[in-house]
């Protein structure tokens, strides 16, 4: 029984003993422990001790043919729970240990990474503002510190290049006015452009309406003087003697004479109406749509550049066709504008047709047909001329302003840009068909 002693968690060791017990009657047993024997010997515990806070009891049963029993084994658990209470101090200081290590660590990234992160972060979100002032002005040895440098020269070259921005845009901008200025002098030149060549196509007119006003005034000066010739006559008649005179005769040339002057008023009508039609076409504001007689208006300008045309150049011939529709009635339009129009591709088909018999290599008949058709809502002026047509190189430049093939000092190359312009603002359009070695169609488009 020494090891109790040697081991200072074993705090007893105890024999029971169990013995049967009778009642009174002695006809019920029961059984009962006693302790037997127990070391160390100073130990008194009853039988029936029992494990509490600072003891544990184990208990084995033993039975033998001399006795049975139980052993008893008291474990003290003081040195446990001394143990315990060891490990859980270390475990606290160890906790503390770690916790306050891992803030320390905590403290050292915030210092090196997050706060000059943050301060990166929010530098760059003031720089996407457009604050360009946000240099980083303690820049660190480590990894970030290179960040922080890439950062400040981010900003440097950011600065530079907004410099030469702005630079650039003074320079813009004083362009932009000299642009601005040029533009202006474009315009002013454009109107004086527009006025000379409505002045040039005006000269191309005159002639032909010197041509146009010579014939009604050849008619009024030769009914004035076959009218002088008539009153003299009845001034003859009205001398002679009562039975003499024939009465007839007298009434007859007084017939002939009124006949005479309402051609007189009728020829000298007609050059009124030319010289106010001239007077119209170099008139220079814009003037009011009214109805006009298409086929008339046409008529009239193809006679007018025809013979202004041949006034200027005796030798000129061409076989000019008509074929009018005479269903269109009068059409709302400006008819000195579109007169320009029709004037216009009329001159340009005379000078094609021209140049192919100045050429002179085949048997050539210059031939120019006017027509003009109504078909549904909208009425076709169309202007045919057997040229050379137009190559197709050029086709597509035709209707530019200042486009022109003519040689210099013969032609603007504005004629056909103010004939598109012109039957834009009526809402119409200006087209052409043309074959090279064939000729030219130009189509005028009107809405009705
Ligand atoms: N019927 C045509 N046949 C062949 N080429 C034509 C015809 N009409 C126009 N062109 C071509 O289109 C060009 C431009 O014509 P546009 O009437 O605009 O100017 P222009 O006749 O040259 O000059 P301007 O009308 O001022 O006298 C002409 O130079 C010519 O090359
Ligand atoms: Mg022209």
């Amino acid at each position: 029984m020494e090891f109790v002693k040697g081991d200072p968690r074993l705090q007893f060791i105890s024999m029971l003993q169990s013995d049967t017990i009778w009642n009174k009657k002695h006809d019920k047993f029961q059984l009962k422990q006693t302790v037997f024997k127990t070391f160390p010997e100073n130990q008194h515990l009853s039988a029936a001790i029992t494990s509490n806070d600072s003891l544990i009891v184990k208990k084995a049963d033993f039975s033998t043919g001399m006795m049975s029993g139980a052993i008893l084994l008291g474990f003290n658990t003081n040195g446990i729970e001394a143990s315990k209470a060891k490990i859980k101090h270390t475990s606290i200081i160890v906790s503390t240990l770690v916790l306050l290590f891992g803030i320390l660590i905590g403290l050292w990234l915030a210092r090196t990474i997050s706060i000059p992160v943050l301060a990166l972060r929010d530098a760059a979100r003031k720089v996407g503002e457009g604050d360009l002032n946000q240099k980083i002005k303690r820049v660190q040895k480590n990894e970030i510190g290179q960040l922080e440098k890439a950062f400040n020269k981010m900003i440097d070259d950011l600065e530079k290049t907004t410099n030469a921005l702005n630079e650039k845009n003074v320079a813009l901008s004083n362009t932009n006015d000299t642009l601005n200025h040029t533009m202006i002098e474009l315009k002013n030149t454009h109107a004086q452009l527009i006025q000379s060549e409505k002045m040039a196509s005006l000269g191309e007119l005159t002639a032909g309406i010197a041509h146009e006003i010579q014939n009604p005034l050849n008619f009024v000066n030769n009914f004035s003087e076959v009218s002088m010739e008539l009153i003299e006559e009845v001034k003859e008649e009205r001398s002679k003697k009562q039975e003499e005179r024939d009465e007839i005769l007298e009434v007859e040339l007084l017939e002939d004479i009124s006949r005479n002057l309402a051609k007189i008023t009728h020829h000298g009508k007609r050059a009124d109406a030319i010289v106010k039609g001239m007077l119209q076409h170099s008139r220079t504001t814009s003037s009011e749509k009214e109805p006009t007689d298409i086929n008339g208006l046409a008529d009239e300008y193809l006679r007018l550049a025809y013979h202004g045309l041949r006034a200027k150049d005796k030798s000129f011939n061409a076989t000019l066709n008509t074929d009018f529709d005479k269903t269109i009635g009068k059409v709302n339009m400006v008819p000195q504008d579109i007169g320009r129009v029709v004037l216009n591709l009329i001159t340009n088909a005379f000078y094609a047709v021209d140049e192919r018999k100045k050429q002179g290599c085949e048997p050539f008949e210059p031939t120019l047909t006017l027509t003009t058709r109504k078909k549904g809502d909208t009425i076709v002026i169309s202007v045919k001329d057997n040229g050379n047509g137009i190559p197709q190189s050029i086709l597509d430049k035709i209707f530019q302003p200042f486009f022109t093939t003519k040689p210099t000092g013969q032609g603007t190359g504005l004629g056909l840009s103010l004939a598109y312009d012109i039957i834009a603002a009526h809402e119409g359009r200006l087209s052409v068909e043309t074959k090279e070695g064939e000729g030219t169609e130009f189509h005028i488009e009107l809405p009705v």
